[in-house]
């Protein structure tokens, strides 16, 4: 079989499917299913919209590491159980410095090979398409063509992503040339990090021998520390290198937030039959997730189909409940597209068409801090004082309605904070090729950093009241509101991406209308 080599092996391991395989082995079916194949002609694409953004990133990236070797892998499927796989999704690392995104292959390896002069050359190594010289095709259920489609060729991914490429056979010459100033992405693919770590602390072991310093007693605890904490650092910087997006990307999060509004309203026009089924949470997260596909997309992460009380739960994806007139449902869902860049948008719905009073007096108590949180939003202000001003709103609201022990200035005070016990959560998060992107970056850049334009984060406050909550009244127990938007910082001030998805009370009891007979 092609590839047979210390990174290619490694996907070769007997499956769970052997004591099942009727794959022949007869010199006869070989030797038939081996021949008359056409000849295969190269279509070679035009590069990619992405191809000239990752390639500028990766220059960036190069600059801030002069001659150092730099591993990114795209990692491995993960097993969901003996022989069926999680679907694949490529470190977002290697994503960001290759522009390959849904269609990437597994097992593959960006590697920055620097240059003596300054610099570095990028080359991209992945298993490329197998010849009909080869078994693999029908016999390997793993990666065969006949089982998982074929694979590209070396020329169509360099075409495609303007990167050199390279067989992942050649990648054993890279891991044998590892020295000190390797460093990898550690998180992506733990056996190549591991193979890669062994054959680092060789070489340094090689060097010691030869240096032969018979006094100076050499310490593997301080070196493996160095390397640990140079890694963490090359981790670091992709998270921080994207907090800032480049055109293509604000691009992509357009089309995610377009494409996860079609999905908001497929689900209110569904309604009756959503209503009607005992687990009408599946339905909504099924027409959600169904509109996503029909689209040609998929979904950034599971979908939140929480009706009633469950809106009460931050991350309820168990989406097994029904949909009752009356109540509120809160939906937390986005689109991912082929890239990998995602919405995350939240719209809490009155089920019956309208809010009660009481449910619309704190609907529209979680939309002023969430307007209030964008007003202020602008280059040179600190991340945190986003949350911060939609935490005031929470606390006068909340104080206005009785349920706090203290004012709400005081509440507001470091050291008090009880309006919290009814939004624990953050009010803003960082998004793009991850739903909760930039997360490795330094909290001097994130949380307490300031705002730049190009950033694309989240606001997204929420109130809910659980259904055992002695603190407020009983009206208000099981009630859960959450409204997330999706905002770009611009020169002046930010754009609401999403704020064609209505989230006032009046628009979204307008839509819910508009959708109904
Ligand atoms: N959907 C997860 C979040 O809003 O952060
Ligand atoms: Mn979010
Ligand atoms: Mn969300």
């Amino acid at each position: 079989m092609a590839d047979q080599t210390d990174t290619a092996a490694r996907t070769d391991a007997p499956r769970a499917t052997s004591n099942r395989s009727t794959t022949p082995h007869s010199d006869a079916f070989k030797e038939y299913i081996s021949s008359n194949w056409a000849e295969r002609t190269d279509v070679l694409p035009p590069a990619r919209e992405e191809a000239s953004f990752a390639a500028d990133r990766r220059a960036r990236l190069s600059a801030k590491y002069p001659g150092k070797r730099l591993v990114i892998p795209a990692g491995r499927l993960k097993q969901r159980s003996n022989d069926t796989d999680y679907p694949f999704r490529a470190h977002t690392s290697f994503s960001y410095l290759t522009g390959w995104g849904s269609d990437s292959e597994p097992g593959s390896v960006l590697v920055l090979e620097p240059h003596a002069g300054g610099g570095h050359e990028a080359t991209l190594y992945f298993r490329e398409r197998a010849g009909r010289d080869s078994d693999e095709f029908y016999a390997n259920p793993e990666i065969g063509e006949f089982w998982i489609g074929p694979r590209p060729s070396l020329a169509q991914v360099a075409a495609d992503l303007q990167l050199a490429t390279l067989g992942i056979a050649e990648l054993d010459r890279v891991i044998g040339s590892v020295d000190e100033n390797t460093l990898v992405v550690r998180g992506a693919d733990p056996e190549l990090t591991t193979l890669i770590d062994a054959h680092v602390e060789a070489a340094v072991v090689e060097a010691e021998d030869e240096a032969a310093l018979p006094t100076i007693a050499f310490s593997p605890a301080e070196g493996e520390r160095d390397e640990v904490d140079e890694s963490a650092l090359l981790d670091q910087d992709l998270s921080e290198m994207r907090l800032v997006k480049d055109d293509y990307e604000i691009g992509q999060m357009r089309l995610a937030i377009d494409a996860t509004r079609r999905g908001f309203d497929d689900i209110i026009a569904d309604f009756p039959r959503i209503t009607g089924h005992e687990r009408g949470e599946r339905l909504v997260e099924g027409v959600f997730n169904g509109r996503a596909r029909a689209d040609g997309n998929a979904v950034g992460y599971d979908t939140i189909a929480a009706s009633g009380p469950h809106a009460c739960i931050l991350h309820w994806t168990r989406n097994d409940g029904p949909v009752v007139p009356g109540d509120l449902m809160l939906v937390d869902a986005g689109v991912e597209l082929d890239s990998y860049y995602t919405a995350d948008i939240t719209r809490t719905l009155p089920v019956s068409g309208t809010f009660s009073p009481e449910q619309r007096m704190i609907y529209e108590a979680v939309r002023e801090a969430a307007d209030a949180a964008f007003a202020i939003v602008r280059p040179g202000i600190r991340f945190r004082e986003v949350h911060a001003t939609a935490m005031g709103v929470i606390a006068r609201k909340t104080a206005e309605w009785g349920l706090l022990p203290v004012s709400a200035e005081e509440a507001v005070e470091p050291q008090n904070q009880q309006h919290r016990r009814y939004m624990v959560h953050g009010t803003s998060h960082h998004l793009g090729l991850d739903v909760h992107d930039c997360a490795k970056a330094r909290r001097e850049l994130y949380l307490d950093g300031v705002l730049e334009a190009g950033m694309v984060f989240t606001i997204e406050p929420g109130l809910y009241f659980q259904p055992d909550d002695l603190t407020v009244p009983e009206s208000f127990r099981g009630i859960g509101v959450r409204i997330e938007d999706d905002i770009v910082v611009t020169a002046t001030g930010a754009e609401n991406l999403s704020v064609q998805i209505p989230r006032t009370a009046d628009d979204v009891e307008a839509w819910i209308a508009r959708s109904r007979p």
